[in-house]
């Protein structure tokens, strides 16, 4: 058993190691916190982790519900092919001006479309576009509304598509199923949405480190 302190030491060694900021997503993380927003975007080790899983799925198109300063957007998009596109969506007008600073920053303007509002209203104008499936969703917004943004994620995928949600653990709240937490209640019925659904096979993995006690959970579209 081993104590926060040496979880922290080793993502941190794994971090330096495997995924190293460049300036930019050094920049990124500079800019959101001088702007005072939440220090609550994915660690470097995890936005590797997503560029990896995206770039495995060949992924052309990722949706991204959740924008915060862009710093997951950016190793995202950074795994798409020339012509490939990211829709990140972000209920905060605040945050989406440091996004988009952030992500002009790094040559991603082109690449990322920041588009502000409620997800649960942004989606379905999305829907009435007819837009191409997207390869790989990456749900990291408000945890209540996991279950409809997995809905969601379902309606705009297709077979072979990657669904990833992020924050699945909560320092270990997750297993209390009496919690009448919002975020709790709403991971809970995303985890069991993905266990059951006939169009999904899911797991989900802890995780320790520079951000506490969490962990993803990672859903392939089936049909
Ligand atoms: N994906 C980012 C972190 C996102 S933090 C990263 O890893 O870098 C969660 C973000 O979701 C916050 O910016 C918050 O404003 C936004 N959010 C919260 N509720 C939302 C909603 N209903 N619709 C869209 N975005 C929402
Ligand atoms: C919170 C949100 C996140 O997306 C995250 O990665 C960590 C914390 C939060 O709302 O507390
Ligand atoms: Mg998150």
């Amino acid at each position: 058993m081993s104590d926060p302190g040496v979880w922290n030491d080793v993502d941190d060694y794994l971090s330096a190691l495997l995924a190293p900021e460049d300036e930019v997503l050094a920049a990124a993380l500079r800019e959101a916190e001088e702007a005072g927003l939440p220090p609550i975007g994915v660690s470097p080790n995890a936005g590797k982790l997503l560029r990896l899983l995206a770039e495995t799925q060949g992924a052309r198109t990722v949706l991204e519900i959740g924008t915060l300063a862009g710093y997951s957007a950016i190793w995202l998009a950074r795994a798409l092919p020339a012509g490939g596109r990211l829709i990140t969506l972000e209920y905060e007008e605040r945050h989406a001006e440091v996004a988009r600073r952030n992500l002009a920053r790094a040559g991603l303007e082109e690449v990322v479309e920041v588009r502000v509002g409620a997800a649960l209203e942004l989606l379905p104008k999305l829907a009435d576009e007819h837009l191409p499936p997207f390869d790989l969703v990456f749900v990291d917004a408000d945890k209540a509304n996991n279950p409809h943004y997995v809905e969601w994620a379902l309606r705009l995928t297709t077979a072979g598509s990657l669904i990833v949600v992020d924050n699945v653990v909560r320092g270990g709240r997750v297993t209390d199923a009496g919690s009448d937490a919002p975020d709790v209640r709403g991971t809970r019925a995303a985890l069991e949405l993905i266990a059951s659904h006939p169009r999904l096979s899911g797991t989900a993995l802890q995780t320790v480190g520079v951000k506490g006690h969490d962990g993803f959970a990672l859903a392939r579209v089936l049909s």
